[in-house]
């Protein structure tokens, strides 16, 4: 459309009032391409694409802290960093750490966060830790951000826990069994 346009657009020099509203489709074809890069983006961040999970995950941190002024730690041994989890796993849990660091920054009122991964055997977890204000864990969720953090859990064969009690901080803890089975191959 847009090429289309821009073709006509070269050929009516002179009508103005026709060649504005050609510039106006045009405006409304940059900003649809634009839209719609946002979206891909935000269905796929393509940094997970191409730097993989923990340079995403360090990415989000550093985005967070910048917007926030929230002071986020990560922890990844290099062990962690050399595996790559595939492509679904590592939506997932990009997807659950974007939950747990809006809420943090919704509800906590929180001065620090750390994300801290570690090797359990073949096992591989995930805790987010915040300093904020904690909650009453809920026994059963039932708002959509903490249901769909245990569903996208879930879907990828993992076991997510909260712990956490008003005046305490939050820790939100992944457990994916068998996530690091092939190391840097996967
Ligand atoms: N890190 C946290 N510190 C304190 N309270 C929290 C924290 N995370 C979640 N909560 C509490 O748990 C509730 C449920 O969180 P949840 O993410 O499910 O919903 P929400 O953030 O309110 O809405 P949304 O559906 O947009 O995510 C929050 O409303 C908040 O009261
Ligand atoms: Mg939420």
């Amino acid at each position: 459309m847009q090429l289309e346009l821009n073709w006509l657009r070269q050929r009516l020099t002179g009508d103005p009032l026709m060649l504005r509203h050609i510039d106006a489709a045009l405006e409304i074809g940059t900003g649809a391409m634009g839209a719609l890069r946002r979206i891909l983006s935000d269905l796929r961040p393509g940094v997970l694409d191409h730097l993989g999970l923990w340079a995403a995950l360090e990415s989000l941190l550093e985005e967070t802290e910048g917007r926030s002024g929230l002071r986020c730690t990560l922890v990844c041994p290099a062990e962690i960093e050399r595996c790559r989890l595939g492509r679904d796993a590592e939506i997932a849990v990009y997807r659950i750490a974007q939950e747990v660091l809006t809420n943090v920054q919704r509800h906590a009122g929180a001065g620090r966060v750390w994300l801290v991964t570690e090797a359990l055997g073949r096992d591989l977890r995930i805790e987010i830790r915040d300093d904020g204000r904690g909650m009453l864990v809920p026994a059963q969720p039932t708002s959509f951000g903490l249901l769909g953090m245990h569903e996208r859990a879930r879907a990828i064969g993992g076991d997510l826990g909260i712990a956490s009690r008003p005046g305490e901080g939050t820790t939100i803890s992944l457990r994916l069994p068998a996530a690091l089975v092939g190391g840097a191959g996967r």
